[in-house]
């Protein structure tokens, strides 16, 4: 039998979910990722009552926090959040990071950039060894061929079939090509002029990772912020 058949990805999501929910206290400034694992998030933190306060990283984020209770405020004169909390769609042993299965991570890198601590929760079929495609790109609309073209250089990209425009307009794309060395990537792709944002994220911005394992959760502490 398929092991990863047996693993309760739901429960492992809400697991970690409710682990780093317990980070949040009264009074906090608290980024609010995107996705399903952060979808339990929100339950656990509306469970938990604590009168923080939250910005989201995507309308689908927003609305259903504001239906679960949770005061959510813009962006506005924000200069640091205590925390944010997020999922991922890999997570390698080194704390690098690839996001953007949801179409959220320019945002979702912004806020994690402006948290003194960035806690990453994920299931345990999200650590792996390596990073592997996709990597989720965010394009600027104006001249997405012309961009296109010039990362046809990086590797191969294709727009993301069946992916709307982001909340800020951007053409959602994937870049299919090798992981090799995931600091050297980054650096080719985010230095092709109309590329807004890519999904990987360094070990740099990340403080935690919780992944959910079973009933219990693995806390790995990566070097975070500064
Ligand atoms: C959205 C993201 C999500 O955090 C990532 O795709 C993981 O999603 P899920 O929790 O649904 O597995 O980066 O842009």
């Amino acid at each position: 039998m398929d092991p990863v058949a047996e693993v309760d990805v739901e429960h492992e999501k809400a697991v970690a979910a409710r682990a780093a929910a317990a980070l949040v206290e009264d009074g906090m400034t608290v980024g609010l990722g995107t996705g399903s694992t952060v979808a339990h998030l929100l339950d656990a933190l509306a469970v938990r009552g604590v009168a923080a306060r939250y910005v989201a990283t995507s309308p689908r984020t927003e609305e259903r926090a504001r239906s679960l209770g949770l005061a959510v405020e813009p962006f506005g004169s924000h200069e640091h959040f205590d925390v944010a909390i997020d999922g991922a769609d890999q997570v390698v042993p080194e704390g690098w990071l690839v996001k953007g299965g949801g179409a959220a991570h320019t945002r979702e890198k912004v806020v994690a950039a402006t948290a003194d601590r960035f806690v990453v929760i994920v299931d345990s079929t999200k650590p792996v060894p390596a990073l592997r495609p996709p990597v989720p790109l965010e394009l600027l609309a104006f001249g997405t061929a012309s961009t296109l073209r010039r990362l046809a250089a990086v590797g191969p990209v294709r727009v993301r079939p069946g992916a709307g425009p982001s909340p800020d307009g951007g053409v959602i794309c994937d870049y299919l090509g090798a992981v090799e060395d995931p600091g050297a990537l980054a650096g080719a792709l985010g230095s092709v002029p109309g590329v807004v944002e890519h999904g990987l994220f360094p070990p740099g911005l990340v403080a935690d990772v919780v992944i959910g394992r079973g009933d219990g959760v693995e806390w790995r502490r990566v070097a975070g912020p500064g």
